[in-house]
């Protein structure tokens, strides 16, 4: 626990500031993101059948950055990952910085309904796992910019669970110029089997 504790801290300085990003522009981005909503829901909810992860409520600098990691192949190019590989083509079609400025400001604008709870677990014993976790995540889950960690609260549990396993099994943090991916790696590792996996994500989407 020590070491985790001082490889969070570690981790935290190395950390740059977030930059700030121009303004885009919600109504050309409602024209792009038609062809996102066939796979993420009309309302960016999240569509189990698609496999494809809730994006409203999710933060405009972390759709930007998992956008990009496609785009560079940090995401999306290990063979094994089914739905990485479904996704990367897709951020591709995101052509111009402009282009990516108005999706992201059209994602904000969606309010869907809570997400559903699939996933059953030991909410306490997710409880004590989480402590590690609310230093780049929030107490809440809601996301801590200056981390780098995103909200998670709002998400599917589905995809929490899809991506913590993915973490561990080496589809996701690869790149050695992913910084952010590859701080989740050791995280996820913490969590040694399918049981303590969903009881983290059983306290994560219970109500508090
Ligand atoms: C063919 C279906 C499909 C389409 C179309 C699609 N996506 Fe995805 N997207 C996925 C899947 C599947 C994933 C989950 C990948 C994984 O599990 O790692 C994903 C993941 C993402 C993520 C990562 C979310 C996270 O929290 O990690 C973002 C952001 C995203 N998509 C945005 C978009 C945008 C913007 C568009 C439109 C330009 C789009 N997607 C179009 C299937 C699709
Ligand atoms: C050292 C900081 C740090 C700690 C501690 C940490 N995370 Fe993360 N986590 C991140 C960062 C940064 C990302 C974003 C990775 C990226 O950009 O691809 C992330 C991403 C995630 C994602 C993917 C979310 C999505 O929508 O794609 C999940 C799930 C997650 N973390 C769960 C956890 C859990 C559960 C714990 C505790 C066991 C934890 N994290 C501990 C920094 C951290």
């Amino acid at each position: 626990m020590t070491n985790l504790r001082g490889m969070v801290f570690a981790l935290a300085i190395t950390v740059s500031p977030a930059l700030a990003f121009a303004a885009g522009d919600p109504v050309e981005g409602k024209k792009a993101y038609a062809i996102c909503g066939t796979c993420h829901g009309q309302n960016a909810e999240g569509n189990r059948a698609m496999n494809a992860p809730r994006l409203a409520g999710q933060e405009g600098w972390y759709l930007r950055r998992q956008l990009d990691a496609f785009k560079a192949g940090h995401r999306g190019t290990k063979p094994g990952d089914t739905f990485g590989t479904q996704m990367r083509p897709m951020a591709n079609t995101i052509a111009a910085p402009a282009a990516l400025d108005n999706l992201i400001a059209y994602i904000a604008t969606l309010k869907p309904a809570a997400s559903v709870v699939s996933i059953k677990g030991d909410v306490a014993a997710g409880q004590k796992a989480f402590a590690v976790c609310a230093a780049c995540h929030g107490q809440k889950a809601e996301g801590l910019e200056q981390m780098g960690g995103p909200g998670l609260a709002a998400q599917d549990d589905w995809y929490l669970v899809r991506s913590l396993q993915n973490f561990k099994k080496g589809l996701r943090g690869y790149a050695p110029q992913d910084t952010f991916g590859r701080q989740m790696v050791p995280m996820a590792a913490t969590l040694t089997d399918d049981a303590a996996i969903n009881n983290v994500v059983a306290f994560i989407k219970a109500k508090r």
